[in-house]
């Protein structure tokens, strides 16, 4: 053990450089700090530390002429003026260790929780690459959730990138926490970006507890810190998982969530001077957004695979969105959460019919298969018969098919609620048992009864 912290220390002893070119603040204006002495020297998104009257903050490069440099401060200007010195970093780097586990970090690889914490021996730049498509491995084989729904109408496999679509407040990040909790990975990577200061300890120390944190990394930048350090947590959060990858594990990467990050790309990017076009996001947004997504997914060779989950704000389940929609594009499978559904009390508020895994039908087997097309066909034939239902002008006898919803309909929708299962077989077992006519589902609403009613009412 003192032999790992010996060649840590040692790992930030060689890759801290001797000595750095330094700048001279020239002007501050719109929110940006204008450096000279620095232009042939810097790149695009390099850090650097500007002297405060406290004693250091660190910026980010957002835009080079031969002249000057524009930079972004982590801190408010407020103390900051002309003449203050201005060190260049370089590229934004970070080295994970196998020791973070545990533990919650901030984006540049410090502990937000108090206690010490070493880099690891390996610095990886934050804006690495997604593997060669041609030489990674296709989607790998189905993951046990915990959760019924995932298990069967819903299933994740290894190494597939879902995005979480839902407007505020009707439970992405309870999903997450959930699946952080129950779902089989070696190693779970969570990246919190711009949540609430108080959601990150509420999260750390009463949803997942010690024993979900035992296998969880933490990477975190809330509300109140600044665009670059919140866009900068997602490819913290992504790099440590790619550090864990490298070595064979299974890997499950948390994104809470991509609407946050693209609201402070955005941010940065108009300091930088793009103009706000995509439909009020730069035209950057798309490929900051993918490039990020493709770096989850499966490995190559010896590594193993990042299992990714995005979760979306969409306001009024608009997945026209375009944050939604960047996404969509390099997802494989999305679940969507409905308003409606949460607020009669059903949890999680999975719209199933407007969900997809891509991964079927390959993650089931074709009897697995069937049930799932049963439990669709079911749901479909009631969503599209439910105001006529609801409004008694259905005739039970009318329709073979929507009696049969009538029946499974209940039975269903407390199926995608039962939340803790087993395994798979437990679960496929319990969504066969929802068309079983001996089972009667135990909900109010018992559809049984209610066609009953109808009938003896016409
Ligand atoms: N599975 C669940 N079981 C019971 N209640 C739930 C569940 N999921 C969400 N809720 C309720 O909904 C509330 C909001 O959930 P959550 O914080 O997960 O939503 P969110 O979509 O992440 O919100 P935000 O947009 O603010 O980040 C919870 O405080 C809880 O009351
Ligand atoms: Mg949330």
């Amino acid at each position: 053990m003192a032999q790992v912290g010996f060649e840590n220390v040692l790992g930030v002893v060689e890759t801290t450089s001797v000595s750095c070119p330094v700048g001279r603040i020239i002007a501050i204006e719109d929110g940006r700090l204008i450096v000279g002495g620095l232009s042939q020297f810097a790149a695009m998104g390099d850090l650097v530390r500007i002297q405060t009257p406290d004693g250091f903050a660190r910026g980010e490069i957002v835009r080079i002429d031969d002249q000057k440099i524009a930079v972004l401060p982590d801190v408010p200007l407020e103390g900051l003026g002309i003449g203050v010195r201005v060190a260049l970093l370089g590229a934004a780097k970070l080295a994970p260790d196998d020791t973070w586990i545990g533990r919650v970090i901030d984006p540049y690889g410090e502990p937000l929780d108090n206690k010490p914490l070493l880099p690891g021996t390996m610095p990886r730049r934050l804006t690495g690459k997604p593997l060669n498509p041609t030489t990674r491995r296709g989607l790998g084989t189905r993951l046990e959730t915990g959760l019924c729904v995932f298990n069967t109408l819903l299933p994740i496999v290894r190494g597939q990138r879902l995005g979480l679509f839902a407007g505020s407040g009707v439970g992405k990040s309870t999903i997450m926490a959930m699946l952080a909790q129950r779902i089989s990975a070696d190693v779970v990577v969570i990246a919190m970006v711009g949540e609430r200061g108080r959601e990150v300890r509420e999260f750390v120390e009463r949803v997942l507890g010690p024993q979900g944190m035992a296998r969880t990394v933490i990477v975190a930048a809330t509300s109140d810190r600044s665009a670059a350090l919140r866009r900068r947590c997602a490819l913290a959060a992504m790099t440590v998982a790619e550090h864990f990858r490298d070595q064979g594990k299974q890997v499950l990467l948390l994104a809470d969530s991509i609407t946050r990050l693209a609201d402070a790309h955005r941010e940065i990017a108009v300091s930088g001077g793009e103009s706000a076009s995509l439909r009020g996001y730069p035209p950057t947004t798309a490929s900051m957004i993918t490039t990020l997504c493709e770096r989850a997914g499966p490995g190559e060779g010896q590594m193993g695979d990042i299992t990714a989950i995005f979760t979306v704000l969409v306001a009024g389940s608009d997945m026209e969105e375009p944050v939604a929609d960047i996404l969509r594009g390099v997802l494989d499978g999305h679940v969507v959460l409905d308003r409606r559904i949460a607020e009669r009390g059903r949890f999680p508020a999975i719209d199933v019919l407007r969900s997809v895994s891509r991964a079927l039908p390959l993650a089931a087997t074709e009897a697995e298969n069937k049930l799932i097309a049963e439990a669709r066909r079911m749901l479909g034939a009631y969503e599209r018969a439910e105001l006529m239902i609801q409004s008694g002008l259905y005739a039970a006898g009318s329709d073979a098919a929507i009696d049969a919803a009538i029946i499974a309909w209940p039975k269903l929708d407390q199926f995608v609620a039962q939340r803790e299962t087993q395994n798979s077989e437990a679960s496929f077992a319990s969504l066969a048992q929802c068309f079983d006519a001996k089972s009667k589902g135990t909900q109010k609403g018992n559809g049984d009864a209610a066609l009953a009613t109808m009938a003896q009412n016409q």
